[in-house]
């Protein structure tokens, strides 16, 4: 039987990389699909790649009304929302933390921190209607393996993994379960940011470098685990902050 037979999930950031990736993988075992990306061809292609009736919304997930769009969008086509997972995110350009604008501090907090804030107040009063639900948060190495260069990327996703936590607790008793994926460098179109400079071969196999395992991530190593948090296999895990990352945060 499909590991998530019947679920509806809402992923964002879906357009691209690894949510595309998560979106597709969920599809593939059975649950219907709200593909969410504030850039709307992108939705629209990932949604039409993936089929079987996923639905593509345009939404900025650093805007409440847009946040609460989405989900009324999702209950309206499928009744209910089993799995929310929090994937839109970005980076800044690699540098020393002094040469950080401001504005590029608030973007990172607002979309990879405060787009939770958001999602997270308006699924939870559904899910705890529909008596539970899944939450899953896209952290990274970076939140718990800080590396220098990318100082305010790797504070939102410390807060990520944290907030995730302190939610797992607070939603428990609804039967809501919160988790994190903490993928290491994922081959996507968001890595050249992380790799820095000119993103060459040499400041790959740098990267490649750093992992026990001998490479990168690829989207579908984090799909598969999203896919193992979000099905009923999992039931008993919350606030678990599982590392992807060929064995680089040990
Ligand atoms: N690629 C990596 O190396 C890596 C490693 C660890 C964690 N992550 C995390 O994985 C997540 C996905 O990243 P990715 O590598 O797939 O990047 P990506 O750039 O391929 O995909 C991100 C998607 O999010 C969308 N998006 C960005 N801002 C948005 C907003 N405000 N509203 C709606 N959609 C928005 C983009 O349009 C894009 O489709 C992020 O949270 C990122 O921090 C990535």
């Amino acid at each position: 039987m499909p590991r998530l037979q019947d679920k509806v999930a809402l992923v964002t950031g879906a357009g691209s990389g690894i949510g595309f990736a998560i979106a597709e993988r969920f599809a593939a075992e059975g649950a219907r699909l709200l593909v969410v990306d504030w850039n709307p061809e992108a939705a629209a292609r990932a949604a039409e790649t993936i089929g079987r009736g996923a639905i593509a919304v345009q939404a900025d997930v650093t805007q409440v009304a847009d946040v609460q769009r989405t989900i009324d969008q999702g209950r309206e086509a499928f009744g209910r929302i089993d799995i929310l997972v929090n994937n839109a995110g970005t980076s800044h350009e690699k540098g020393p933390f002094e040469g950080v604008p401001e504005a590029e501090f608030d973007r990172m907090f607002d979309v990879n921190l405060k787009s939770i804030f958001h999602y997270c107040a308006a699924i939870s009063p559904v899910m705890r209607k529909q008596g539970g639900g899944v939450i899953l948060n896209v952290g990274s190495t970076a939140g718990n393996r800080p590396r220098p260069g990318l100082a305010y990327y790797n504070a939102s996703k410390g807060a990520v993994h944290n907030l995730t936590k302190t939610l797992a607790l607070e939603l428990a008793g609804a039967r809501i379960r919160v988790n994190a994926l903490a993928p290491v460098a994922t081959e996507t179109p968001l890595l050249k940011t992380f790799i820095g400079g000119d993103d060459t071969p040499e400041l790959r196999a740098q990267m490649r470098a750093i992992v026990p395992l001998g490479r990168l991530a690829q989207p579908r190593d984090v799909a598969n685990a999203a896919l193992f948090l979000a099905s009923d296999e999992a039931e008993f895990l919350t606030g678990v902050i599982l590392d992807i990352d060929g064995g680089r945060s040990i």
